[in-house]
């Protein structure tokens, strides 16, 4: 069966590697990638091949939502050609039957039909529009898939996805609720990361169960929550120099088992030992996450050195930024010892970042 994995733009490669690593083999040959469609600015979509059951895919951490495909269509014409082409791919595709029973275990949904919608996006140059591609798509499955399916607007049964990707089609049923992306998450600040993006900061780090893990601008912690859910550690040290953001972090984490130590602290006067920490994310405040801007090289040349500073050799840090040059200007000012590995580009709240990966020499 071919499965969807939606996540944010930029992270299509994560949310693979941590599919092709997470699903289980069990006696079939283990999940396959098929393709990644970005829709620019505002997904990336990651098909698999997979025979397993649905469900491992309802715990990765680097993607959004899971869709299960029920139809595709290729070569979709651009003009009005294109949505009789939609109706036929959805009406007709041999996988509707067995989409719909694997989504209806997955999800606990009615077997005989229920409510539904339509979720329709388009990226490319059609000459109809993205309401007449999800009429196609909607008249399909009332008239054309086993059970009774009603229309509705909002609080359907099942989630129809149809995405037009230039003149391919992927019509697709979510397995997935909001729980996915908050990803345990109760607490949000405004300048707080998406579960996804930090759990791919996590992956970079490749935790491991004897890590000593730092998060020293942690603000609500969702890089600390992530940290936990990627398996064991030996501690979790996390501070914010502002006490509300420690007061969410407290409260996000307040589940989390094992050495968890969060504090009130400056980042660029950690309380720790030199060389005591394995691994270290941070999401510097960029842009408008400050108040003055002015204040940002200073202090990304602080907080760098401490990280330098407690950082063993050999140990990985991870930094997102929306500004990469500054990263760079005040690494090689103050933190030389951090040699600079790959970078990833991301958008995060529609603008452009940078993951860089480092190790400590
Ligand atoms: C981009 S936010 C981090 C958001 C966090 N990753 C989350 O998901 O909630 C940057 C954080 O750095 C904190 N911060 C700013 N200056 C600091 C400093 N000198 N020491 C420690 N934290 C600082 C801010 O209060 C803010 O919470």
């Amino acid at each position: 069966m071919l499965y969807a994995l939606q996540t944010l733009p930029g992270l299509g490669d994560f949310a693979w590697r941590e599919a092709e690593t997470h699903l289980p083999a069990g006696d079939g040959p283990g999940p396959k990638f098929v393709g990644l469609k970005a829709i620019p600015g505002r997904n990336d979509i990651v098909l698999v091949a997979y025979r397993g059951s649905p469900r491992p895919f309802l715990g990765l951490r680097t993607s959004e939502d899971a869709f299960i495909v029920a139809a595709r269509g290729f070569r979709v014409a651009p003009d009005d050609r294109g949505p009789r082409q939609i109706y036929a791919a959805v009406r007709n595709s041999e996988d509707v039957p067995r989409a719909i029973e694997l989504w209806r275990r997955a999800t606990g949904g009615h077997q005989q039909g229920g409510s539904f919608r339509v979720i329709s996006r388009i990226v490319g140059r059609q000459k109809f529009l993205r309401r007449e591609l999800g009429r196609a798509v909607a008249d399909a499955v009332r008239e054309g898939w086993p059970g009774r399916w009603n229309l509705v607007e909002d609080d359907a049964d099942l989630e129809v996805w149809a995405t037009l990707v230039e003149d391919e089609l992927i019509c697709a049923l979510r397995l997935s609720d909001a729980r996915m992306r908050q990803g345990g998450k109760v607490r949000h600040l405004p300048a707080s990361l998406r579960p996804a993006l930090a759990a791919a900061l996590v992956a970079l780090t490749n935790p491991s169960p004897d890590d000593v893990f730092l998060d020293p601008m942690a603000g609500a912690g969702t890089i600390l929550l992530e940290r936990a859910a990627a398996g064991r550690f030996a501690e979790l040290h996390g501070g914010d120099i502002n006490g509300l953001a420690l007061s969410a972090m407290q409260e996000n984490l307040h589940g989390t088992g094992g050495h968890v130590y969060l504090s009130r602290w400056d980042a660029q006067r950690l309380p720790l030992d030199d060389g005591m920490v394995d691994k270290a994310v941070v999401n510097l405040p960029f842009g408008k996450q400050v108040s003055d801007e002015t204040l940002l090289p200073a202090l990304y040349r602080g907080v760098l050195a401490e990280v330098a500073r407690v950082l063993r050799p050999g140990g990985r840090f991870v930094a997102l930024t929306g500004d990469y040059r500054l990263l760079e200007t005040a690494r090689a000012s103050t933190a030389r010892a951090l040699r600079p590995g790959p970078r990833h580009r991301v958008i995060v709240l529609g603008q452009p970042a940078t993951i860089g990966e480092y190790t400590r020499q």
